[in-house]
């Protein structure tokens, strides 16, 4: 059955997402237009590792309506992981790839360096661990330069509130911002969601969400002092190597990894651009249209860490759960069921699925493309219920968003996806956040935590002090659900 006040709110989702559409460009003043004489669109990267990496080289390959474009900066805090990149990048790319020593820059400063080589009108790259994101937006904000930031956007609520901040000066500016949630420009996931925005499902009464696999990344570290590699690093620099092991640096395993699926399912109940003159409600006053908020506004959520030595015995320390339950729960009832797992030798799952009053949908499903996205009449996915399916098999969503932020940018359309990163981030920020403490946690808690790592703006040399320390063992602050309360660790 459907119900017409859930009519109203898919007509005020697609509604409201046209008049931001059409109001995105007034009053704000027009961007940098590539003249006739240079119309490449310089890009520098800042973190430049296995993202970074593959980042550029998609900058590097845009469709030739889109082209051309060129690389000409890049900045690290390892110098091996600059080269390494630089490296693989020339042998693809050639000559697209102008980065003399004098537009390489080592260091906490070095975003600076990359950010100024650009003109306004072309793009920084942001790939390093998230924590790090606001401080770049900011600087690239204030240069008027375009931007393409990874996931997740921010890894605490302070982080959250930087971005959307910030942000609200880059709409002024009228730049265009990329996040690198590309399953939003999974062509066949973005077909789907016009579905069910057409009622193909009827209303939607819960999502559930699966990342489960072995430890991947740095998910896992021992003490610094038992790794060969790592022993004579200094501590800031080895954290941020690991970042998945350390919440302040990426919001761990459970952003890092969790953030594309439980995103989907937030697409998928309605939020289409996650801006608050659009997405239904203003996520600094969520209580002023709670029902109407497409994001959830509360989790509830279990998690534990069950292997605590590798196999020679040496301790983990790092700073995740092995395993993640979560309950979110919407404004208007809805629930997002999600799992997460970082176990090797159990079940593997990597999907999200819908189940509407009208019928059942798989948004995706194993990994990120191709999305086999399907609608079915009954519960399950029987191919007899098969009421809808994307009809061809998808294209690279990772080239495909990069194509599109080309677009925006050589064609001037609206195209600001921070405060929906950001969002999508917080959500994360207060699922976790509930599994580490135990405690219900409202979006507003999480907002408001207290923020993991607030100077980052400030590290300037490899021997700042790092955002958390161990103990003499090496063991850093753990969380522990129902003894800390009102922090994670
Ligand atoms: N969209 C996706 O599917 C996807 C896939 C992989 C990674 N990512 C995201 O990309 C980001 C990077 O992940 P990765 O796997 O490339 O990690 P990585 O460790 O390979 O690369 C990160 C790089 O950033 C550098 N760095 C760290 N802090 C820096 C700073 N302050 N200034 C300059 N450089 C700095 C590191 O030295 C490293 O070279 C993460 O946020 C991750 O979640 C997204």
């Amino acid at each position: 059955m459907d119900n017409p006040q859930s009519s109203t709110r898919r007509d005020f989702i697609k509604a409201t997402g046209k008049i931001t559409a059409a109001s995105a460009l007034a009053g704000v003043a027009l961007p940098y237009v590539h003249g006739a004489v240079d119309d490449t669109v310089k890009v520098a990267l800042v973190g430049a590792g296995g993202r970074g990496t593959g980042a550029a080289d998609n900058a590097l390959s845009v469709s030739a309506a889109h082209g051309p474009t060129k690389l000409v900066a890049v900045a690290d805090i390892f110098e091996d992981k600059l080269k390494g990149s630089l490296n693989a990048l020339q042998k693809k790319h050639g000559d697209k790839v102008d980065v003399p020593a004098n537009r390489q820059f080592i260091g906490f400063e070095g975003f600076k360096n990359a950010i100024d080589s650009l003109r306004k009108g072309d793009i920084a790259i942001f790939t390093t661990p998230p924590a790090f994101r606001w401080v770049f937006f900011q600087y690239a904000v204030q240069k008027g330069v375009n931007v393409f930031m990874e996931k997740p956007v921010t890894a605490d609520g302070f982080g959250t509130k930087k971005i959307l901040e910030i942000n609200r000066e880059a709409k002024k500016k009228n730049l265009k911002v990329g996040v690198g949630l590309m399953c939003r420009h999974s062509r066949a996931r973005g077909a789907m969601a016009e579905q069910i925005q057409n009622g193909a499902l009827g209303d939607i009464v819960l999502m559930r969400s699966y990342r489960m696999h072995g430890p991947v990344a740095s998910a896992r570290s021992i003490p610094r002092a038992m790794s060969p590699e790592y022993k004579d690093m200094e501590e800031i620099r080895w954290q941020i190597r690991r970042f998945h092991s350390f919440i302040w640096a990426s919001g761990g395993c459970f952003n890092d990894y969790y953030i594309h699926n439980i995103d989907e399912c937030c697409w998928m109940k309605g939020a289409a651009m996650g801006d608050p003159t659009n997405a239904g409600g203003d996520p600094l006053n969520v209580d002023a249209a709670r029902d109407k908020f497409p994001w959830p506004i509360m989790a509830q959520a279990t998690g534990g860490k069950h292997y605590t030595k590798d196999d020679q015995g040496r301790p983990f320390i790092d700073q995740n759960f092995d395993s993640y339950s979560v309950e979110y729960t919407y404004g208007d009832g809805t629930k997002l069921m999600h799992q997460g797992r970082t176990i090797e030798g159990c079940h593997n799952e990597f999907a999200s699925y819908v189940h509407g009053t009208k019928g059942f949908g798989v948004f995706s499903a194993n990994g990120h493309f191709p999305a086999p996205s399907a609608i079915y009449s009954g519960l399950t996915p029987n191919p007899k219920n098969q009421t809808w399916k994307f009809p061809v098999t998808e294209t690279n969503p990772y080239q495909d968003e990069w194509d599109d932020l080309l677009d925006a940018i050589r064609n001037d359309k609206p195209y600001n996806e921070a405060d929906r990163g950001a969002l999508a981030s917080q959500v994360c920020n207060m699922g976790r956040m509930a599994a580490h403490t135990g405690q219900r946690v409202t979006w507003d808690m999480a907002l408001n935590a207290p923020p993991l790592a607030k100077d980052l703006d400030k590290l300037l040399g490899f021997d700042s002090k790092a955002p958390v320390l161990a103990d003499a063992q090496g063991f850093y602050p753990m969380p522990q659900p129902g003894l800390k309360k009102d922090r994670e660790y």
